[in-house]
């Protein structure tokens, strides 16, 4: 992926997000994160990319995606699906949970691409910033991390669970997770491609809820 590309990647979610902000019809919590990343962006520097970061990693999630392909029609987060869906094959797709028996599979069916953050193109150790893409039919199993999460949905209808509450979000969803909450995520027949952020601790992995201290 050129830094370029990636560049406008990241500015048409900060750009969604400046007009998710600036139509005022967020919650105070959503508005105060969005807030926080987008101050915490602008602290980053864009004019150097570290190219390590940027290689394709061919990560067979991308088949998932290219099988049966998120629908692009018109929506809130269209900006964002078209400046990604070109770079999919090209993205630093990346997936690091220990092996569960119960989804032998799971580290080829999603993944994530992170463009900004601690190991990404365009560094910050209080930053990150990225999409998830998770394959069609697949549980994503209940999972914590310090970090503040707020995801977009750029594309895809998944079942979202956060706290034992279960709702479908729809494409221009924002989701907030607080620190430290207990969250899943489960697709139907079509992908999931979100735009994530995360602020606060954005160096501790997520971890399994069921994962025991041995990180088995
Ligand atoms: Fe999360």
């Amino acid at each position: 992926m050129s830094p370029l590309a990636a560049i406008e990647a990241i500015e048409a979610i900060r750009a969604h997000f400046t007009g998710r902000l600036a139509a005022n019809r967020e919650t105070p919590a959503i508005a105060a994160e969005l807030r926080n990343i987008l101050a915490l962006l602008d602290t980053v520097d864009f004019s150097h990319a570290d190219e390590k970061h940027l290689r394709p990693s061919g990560h067979p999630v991308i088949r998932q995606l290219q099988q049966t392909p998120p629908r692009s029609e018109e929506t809130a987060t269209a900006a964002i699906f078209r400046a990604f869906q070109p770079q999919l094959d090209a993205l630093p797709w990346r997936f690091s949970y220990t092996p569960r028996i119960d989804a032998p599979d799971i580290g080829e069916r999603m993944a994530w691409a992170e463009l900004v953050g601690p190991i990404a193109p365009f560094h910050s150790n209080k930053v990150c910033l990225g999409l998830t893409a998770i394959g069609p039919r697949l549980l994503y199993p209940r999972h914590y991390h310090p970090a503040v999460e707020t995801y977009l949905v750029v594309s895809g209808t998944a079942a979202w669970t956060a706290a034992n509450l279960t709702r479908r979000a729809p494409p221009g969803a924002l989701i907030l997770h607080p620190a430290n909450i207990v969250h899943a995520m489960e697709t139907s027949d079509e992908p999931l491609l979100a735009a994530y952020a995360w602020t606060g601790d954005v160096e501790t992995l997520s971890v399994y809820e069921d994962e025991d201290e041995d990180g088995q």
